[in-house]
């Protein structure tokens, strides 16, 4: 019989334990009965049997749904993000320190997971390397949508300000479009470990922001901020644009417009605007932010 989710993910866990720490008191965590993590003090957090743990303290919730990720993991597997994944993946191979020992790296903001997953896959075509990725997300219907399509990593719902990791744990952190903790982020790598975080450029979706009339002047100033923070943060290796053109077909623009925070809160005839989107290319533009501790 094939092993179930719950029976993947506590295999994963015997052998990479280690990387977890309990998020309320900050002790190790380990592996009991196959069906926990518990520390020293008597934390326990149960492995769930979709394949994944819950490590935020209690009461937090995300305002991202389970609707906007599967809207995120079509237009992945349409190819949005194709050309983002082989650069970052192409940074991690020239970049990382890869040795002999398992190559462990976390997505932190992981969403629905599919980066993750595009990521090892074009890593070990360039590399052959023993990938051990690990994705945290504050959004439980993100984590479980994770753990049922790529039972191969280690998922867990966690806060990123408070993550749920051992010190050193991780060769490479990748923060997709997500907020970071750079604190966090510096004590969870290992000591030549490197952090590679994507931020969307000037001209990110620029065609649906011109539908839905919004102005640009903001999201340049946040991002200038950002890069400024990152780079006080981490001696900052790399900097790069990644910027290309994307087009769209029906179920694309269908998935677009719900992946997006710029649709929220759009009056109706905005949204017909951006449906007319349909055929047409849409600009995608990335920049790539390359750090080591
Ligand atoms: C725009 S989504 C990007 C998700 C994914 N990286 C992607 O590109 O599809 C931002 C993600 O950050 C997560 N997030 C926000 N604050 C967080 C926190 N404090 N700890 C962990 N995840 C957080 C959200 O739940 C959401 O999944
Ligand atoms: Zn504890």
């Amino acid at each position: 019989m094939l092993p179930t989710r719950k029976e993947r993910l506590a295999h994963l866990l015997a052998r990479h334990s280690g990387m977890f720490r309990c998020p309320v008191c900050q002790a190790a965590l380990t592996l009991h009965h196959t069906a926990s993590l518990v520390c020293a003090n008597r934390h326990c957090f149960d492995l769930s049997r979709h394949g994944y743990v819950h490590l935020a303290n209690a009461g937090y919730r995300s305002k991202y749904e389970q609707e906007m990720f599967l809207a995120r993991r079509t237009i992945s597997e349409k190819g949005f993000f194709s050309p983002l994944h082989a650069v970052v993946s192409q940074k991690l191979v020239e970049c990382a320190a890869i040795g002999d020992e398992p190559f462990c790296v976390l997505d932190a903001g992981c969403g629905e997971g599919s980066h993750l997953a595009r990521i090892r896959e074009e890593v070990n075509n360039r590399r052959p390397v023993d990938f051990v990725g690990a994705g945290v997300d504050l959004s439980k219907a993100g984590i479980a949508l994770a753990a049922k399509a790529y039972p191969e990593f280690l998922w867990c719902v966690g806060d990123l300000a408070r993550a749920p990791f051992a010190d050193g744990s991780f060769a490479v952190i990748l923060n997709v479009l997500s907020p970071s903790n750079t604190r966090e982020f510096a004590r969870m790598l290992k000591t030549d470990g490197l952090v590679i975080k994507v931020v969307p450029g000037e001209r990110y979706l620029q065609e649906l922001r011109e539908r839905l009339s919004m102005q640009p002047g903001k999201r340049t100033y946040s991002r200038a901020a950002t890069i400024q923070h990152f780079a006080a943060s981490f001696s900052l290796i790399d900097c790069e644009r990644v910027a290309y053109s994307f087009r769209l077909d029906q179920p694309s623009v269908a998935a677009l417009i719900r992946m997006t925070p710029l649709t929220w809160g759009a009056e109706p005839q905005q949204l017909v605007k951006a449906h007319e989107l349909a055929g047409r290319e849409i600009s995608v533009d990335f920049t790539l932010l390359v750090g080591k501790r």
